[in-house]
């Protein structure tokens, strides 16, 4: 488990749609609890909140990097969302106390490109409107396409448009109760000036959408952030572990994570999601060949071999020596 090293107060709790329902929204500004700065972040980022119960959900920071006093996030209620989501909605009130990660990033910007094109999905909009402040702040030329389910339905959607409009950036909307045909991803990214940088954030079905639409965008170019795990987590195990820095040797069984294995060692390897999709865990490989299953590495991090996602990746070797 991450630490809880940020004492936060929400200081102001905004609710879209009607309390409790599905599709409603609520945000929660959180504002350091000694009214100090917080830790800076990149746009982009996430923090883990860490709930009753040892709950930990991760939800990206929505806000402008140039805010140092306070992390904003978004958090939207669906049919099946799980404890975090629910306990955020209906339990967590203006003044409660929430104990905060210190912002992670693999969702990176990079500030210096020529053009880029930012693309969310529903409640997908929240690491991208805060890229798109950071590309306002630094004067960079850049499109944002916005899909959701219904213009009521848009998490942030006057705020984004107000925000745009004052850069002159055009806000470029499709909503499905008016056009179910969905945001037009091929011809986004076909309409792009060759050197171009995408950003995505949304559903999974959006996702893969887009990274089809992209398949022949140069290496590094496109860039996303999924919500929710894409595969399993390798549990075949019948491989060895082994720890370069305080030199253990662990087998992994059959049924086991390499994060299982070590737990069950006491090793206390940092962790969040347990899912591959936050990052926490990474650890470099010294040796080895990992069995990669996470959403967090590009393809090309993955083909290096260079690190990997303890809580849900295998491998292909018989054993593994990482740097932990
Ligand atoms: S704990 Fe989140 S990626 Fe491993």
């Amino acid at each position: 488990m991450t630490d809880p090293i940020l004492r936060t107060i929400v200081h102001r709790v905004t609710q879209i749609g009607a309390p409790g329902t599905a599709g409603s929204v609520r945000i929660l500004d959180l504002r350091a609890a000694d009214g100090a700065d917080l830790p800076a972040f990149e746009a982009g980022a996430h923090v883990d909140l860490n709930l009753a119960d040892g709950l930990i959900r991760q939800y990206s920071l929505l806000n402008a990097p140039v805010d140092r006093h306070r992390y904003v996030v978004a958090i939207a209620l669906e049919g099946a969302s799980r404890g975090g989501s629910r306990h955020l909605h209906e339990q967590v009130a203006e003044g409660d106390r929430i104990d905060v990660g210190a912002p992670r990033c693999h969702f990176h910007l990079v500030e210096d490109a020529p053009y880029s094109v930012l693309i969310a999905g529903g409640i997908g909009v929240t690491p991208i409107w805060s890229m798109a402040q950071r590309l306002i702040a630094l004067g960079r030329s850049f499109e944002f396409h916005y899909g959701a389910r219904s213009a009521a339905a848009a998490p942030l959607l006057a705020e984004i448009a107000a925000g745009l409009a004052g850069a002159g950036v055009a806000l470029h909307t499709v909503f499905a109760d008016e056009d179910d045909r969905g945001l037009d991803l091929a011809g986004i990214i076909a309409r792009a000036p060759a050197d171009a940088h995408f950003y995505a954030c949304g559903p999974g079905g959006m996702l893969d959408a887009y990274l089809a639409a992209g398949a022949s965008v140069p290496e590094g170019r496109l860039h996303y952030e999924r919500f929710a795990a894409t595969g399993e987590v390798a549990t075949a195990g019948g491989f060895a572990v082994e720890l370069a820095r305080t030199g253990g040797r662990y087998m992994v069984e059959p049924g086991q994570t390499i994060l299982d294995a070590l737990k069950l060692a006491g090793i206390n390897v940092p962790h969040s999601c347990a899912e591959g999709i936050c990052g926490a865990c990474e650890a470099r490989v010294i040796s080895g060949i990992p069995d990669h299953r996470d959403d967090v590495l590009s393809p090309a991090e993955k083909a290096s071999n260079a690190s990997m996602m303890v809580c849900c990746s295998g491998s292909r070797s018989a054993t593994l020596v990482l740097d932990l």
